[in-house]
């Protein structure tokens, strides 16, 4: 098998999972969702972007932080996905709201983003990377796709955060270990624990990073 091949299979394999997980169960019964991304909205906030500035949400999936941000009047709003049936139920809940989102149904380690973007933001996307090639795709595409001075908010699980996430193995960080995978033309601006309480009310230690690329 090609390389090109095995690549294929494994994105092939990631897609299924992920559009099988939106399709068994609501949105809002999924370990992940948050009724109110407290922490993202308060990052976004603090990086003072202007409402016309580019933001992109990696792996937005059916998260409800495009709501939020599109009633605080941000007007240039991605949501990438690689399940087409996550974006379908963001959709469905905007309603015509959604026509004004630019929607990306693909995997975010195998893909040229068009444009340059002043926030990035990604909640529990790359802990799911725990092949090395695959997190150097993703932060290639993270540094062509931002901006001189643009921002980086990461959340993954943290050091004391859960080893598994949707039945699958992710790897956990600290801020200085996202850091190291993101590289020195990066800074640590702010970093937040949260204590994510499930649907089913379990605890989830997650780390969020605010970063900011060197201009
Ligand atoms: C745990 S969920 C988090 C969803 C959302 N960020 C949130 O906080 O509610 C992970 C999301 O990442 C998406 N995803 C997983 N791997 C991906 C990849 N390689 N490229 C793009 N999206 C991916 C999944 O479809 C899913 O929507």
């Amino acid at each position: 098998m090609t390389f090109l091949n095995l690549l294929q299979k494994l994105i092939h394999n990631r897609k299924t999972h992920w559009e099988r997980a939106y399709k068994n169960q609501s949105s809002h019964k999924l370990s992940w969702y948050q009724d109110y991304p407290e922490i993202s909205l308060r990052l976004i906030a603090s990086t003072k972007v202007a409402a016309e500035s580019n933001i992109i949400d990696i792996g937005g999936g059916a998260s409800k932080l495009v709501d939020f941000l599109l009633q605080q009047g941000y007007k240039n709003i991605t949501v990438l996905d690689i399940a087409g049936n996550s974006i379908e139920k963001a959709k469905l809940r905007l309603g015509g709201k959604a026509n004004n989102v630019k929607w990306i149904e693909t995997d975010i380690t195998n893909c040229n983003l068009e444009i340059q973007y002043d926030i990035w933001h990604d909640r529990a996307v790359f802990h799911f990377l725990t092949n090395s090639q695959d997190r150097k795709r993703y932060i290639k595409t993270l540094k062509q796709s931002l901006k001189p001075n643009g921002n980086v908010i990461i959340a993954t699980f943290s050091l004391s955060g859960p080893k598994k996430c949707s039945g699958l193995k992710i790897a956990r960080y600290s801020p200085e270990s996202l850091l190291g995978e993101l590289g020195n033309d990066f800074k640590i601006i702010e970093t937040i624990d949260e204590v994510h309480i499930t649907p089913a009310n379990a605890k989830q230690n997650f780390i969020y990073c605010h970063f900011r690329k060197r201009a």
